[in-house]
């Protein structure tokens, strides 16, 4: 069973060889191997409907500069399925030297993202940087994106019903 502990939580079950996965960090890297082409394929098939992020909580802001498109597919059924977990899926093409502000998502509780560019820019939590290709992450912690020469496509699927830690216990087997 996987430990799930909180410094400051209230719970502490199993090994503590997690403790420091779970406590400190605020992404769990993934072992799962997704189809990066074919989500590029997918994705590039619906670039020209996906639109400026906009965001409830701030009526004024619309970025061009950070594309949104949802969408499913057989393959992606599929994904969420080999997960267990039930979310909402969609793109985001960010451009180069675009900058996503520190925030959290809004009424997301955690994501599983997947970046589907080479040379991609690392996700920030204050000043820490995590490079990654597959991780599960809490959206409920503050974080930020500050893009390089490069466009950066990313796949997402935003989970509202379950927590960082809930879903960390259930996809235990892609997580190394
Ligand atoms: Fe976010």
């Amino acid at each position: 069973m996987i430990a799930v502990y909180r410094t400051f939580g209230s719970y502490f079950f199993g090994s503590k060889i997690f403790k420091f996965k779970y406590t400190m960090e605020p992404v769990i890297h993934l072992n799962y191997k997704i189809d990066k082409q074919k989500l590029l394929d997918e994705a590039s098939k619906i670039k020209s409907s996906a639109t400026g992020y906009t965001d409830s909580r701030y009526p004024d802001l619309k970025m061009d500069d950070w594309l949104v498109g949802h969408h499913t597919s057989e393959y992606i059924d599929q994904v969420m399925k080999d997960f267990g977990i039930v979310g909402k899926p969609r793109f985001y093409w960010l451009q180069p030297y675009a900058t996503i502000p520190e925030h959290v998502d809004n009424g997301t509780l955690c994501g599983l993202n997947f970046i589907l560019t080479n040379e991609a820019s690392p996700i920030m939590f204050g000043d820490q940087e995590y490079h990654y290709e597959a991780i599960l992450v809490d959206t409920t912690k503050p974080h930020s994106v500050k893009n390089n020469q490069h466009e950066r496509i990313m796949f997402k699927i935003s989970i509202f019903n379950e927590s960082f830690e809930q879903v960390a216990e259930k996809i235990k087997k892609y997580i190394s």
